[in-house]
């Protein structure tokens, strides 16, 4: 059986870009796949702490299982939901895939250069995150990896190193990732989903934005959310039409009201296209919204924590036979055994 995996940190609360980008679409794909395949969904709390958090990341990550719960996620025996860090053998795996990875690798990688930015005070975390992320993936033989566009150069890495590894000692120990073509072809995208910001549609939408105005948290109270959406910036051309370079404003609602209501964008797109009235989209897609916030919001408030940690310690069971028993097969291979 092959193995889904995907991760998310939990350093904040989520927006409905983080939301519609990541957690439903791995929710549609858990759901459609989990009968034949394994799928693993963690709470990266370990990739998390690299930078400090403000004391709420317990309660970030019982709310992220619970935001996969009440996304729909449906909980067969092949559906695994753990903590990173209740996983030791990760740690453990992560040292030794650090003597196989190289600094000139782990220093061409984007997320590094960008956070890190060369300086000296950068901490050792955020250079060696990509070697833990890769760990997380090799210790499931995991074949799929949703996760959006800008994690992709470390599933190319996490190819090297698994390749590198069962060359050196000529064993299959890992199995080896799908290329990240094959992977955006699995998550039923070419180019990946972007929500917009509301005030800035140039922009994608960010937890980071100034403006409250410009992004939806999936905590926000549903009227509120729904008057954002009245608010957005739209464009003076006066006839609706899909085109995210032109008119990204539009465009937005557009996708944003697919991806809430569950329709194909191009049906929702024929609806709309050609109509002069964009106050009459505004509404729709604010009530769309609206509604799916306020089913959203019940159905959080019904999962309690207890669901959640009994969720959690059947997953880690689990995760940590697998496991403890790959890390076995990488120690004999180092020698450590
Ligand atoms: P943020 O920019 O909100 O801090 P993160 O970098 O923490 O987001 O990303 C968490 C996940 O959400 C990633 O898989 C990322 O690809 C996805 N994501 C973030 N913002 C958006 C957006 N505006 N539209 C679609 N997906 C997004
Ligand atoms: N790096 C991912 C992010 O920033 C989170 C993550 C950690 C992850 N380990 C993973 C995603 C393994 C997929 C697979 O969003």
């Amino acid at each position: 059986m092959k193995t889904i995996l995907t991760g998310i940190r939990v350093n904040s609360e989520l927006t409905l870009g983080n939301f519609l980008g990541a957690l439903l679409p791995m929710t549609r794909l858990a759901n459609k796949y989990s009968d034949d395949h394994n799928v693993n969904i963690f709470v990266a709390d370990l990739h998390t702490i690299i930078a400090e958090q403000d004391g709420a990341l317990q309660d970030n990550l019982l709310m992220l299982i619970k935001m996969y719960l009440a996304a729909g996620l449906k909980v067969n025996e092949n559906v695994h939901i753990y903590r990173q860090s209740y996983v030791p053998a990760t740690s453990e795996m992560t040292w030794i895939l650090n003597c196989v990875a190289t600094m000139g690798e782990l220093g061409r990688m984007i997320q590094y250069k960008e956070k890190g930015k060369g300086e000296d005070s950068c901490n050792v975390g955020i250079f060696d995150y990509p070697v833990l992320m890769a760990t997380d993936i090799l210790l499931f033989d995991t074949t799929y990896i949703p996760v959006g566009q800008d994690q992709f150069q470390h599933i190319e890495l996490t190819r090297d190193i698994a390749m590198r590894v069962n060359h050196r000692f000529e064993k299959e120990i890992f199995t080896i990732p799908a290329r990240t073509a094959e992977q955006a072809k699995f998550m039923g995208t070419d180019d990946g989903i972007r929500i917009r910001d509301l005030v800035n549609p140039e922009k994608k939408m960010s937890k980071s934005a100034k403006s409250a105005n410009s992004k939806i948290m999936m905590t926000d109270e549903p009227e509120v959310a729904a008057k954002k959406i009245m608010s957005a910036t739209t464009d003076s051309f006066g006839e609706i039409k899909y085109d995210l370079k032109e008119r990204p404003g539009i465009s937005n609602l557009l996708q944003i009201e697919a991806l809430v209501t569950n329709k194909p964008l191009d049906k929702v797109v024929k609806e709309w296209e050609g109509k002069p009235n964009y106050g009459d989209l505004k509404k729709q897609v604010a009530k769309s919204v609206e509604k799916m916030l306020t089913e959203f919001h019940n159905k959080l408030n019904e999962i309690e924590d207890k669901e959640v940690f009994a969720l959690m310690e059947k997953g880690e069971k689990y995760a940590n036979k697998k496991a403890n028993a790959k890390l076995y097969e990488l120690q004999k291979a180092f020698q450590l055994r």
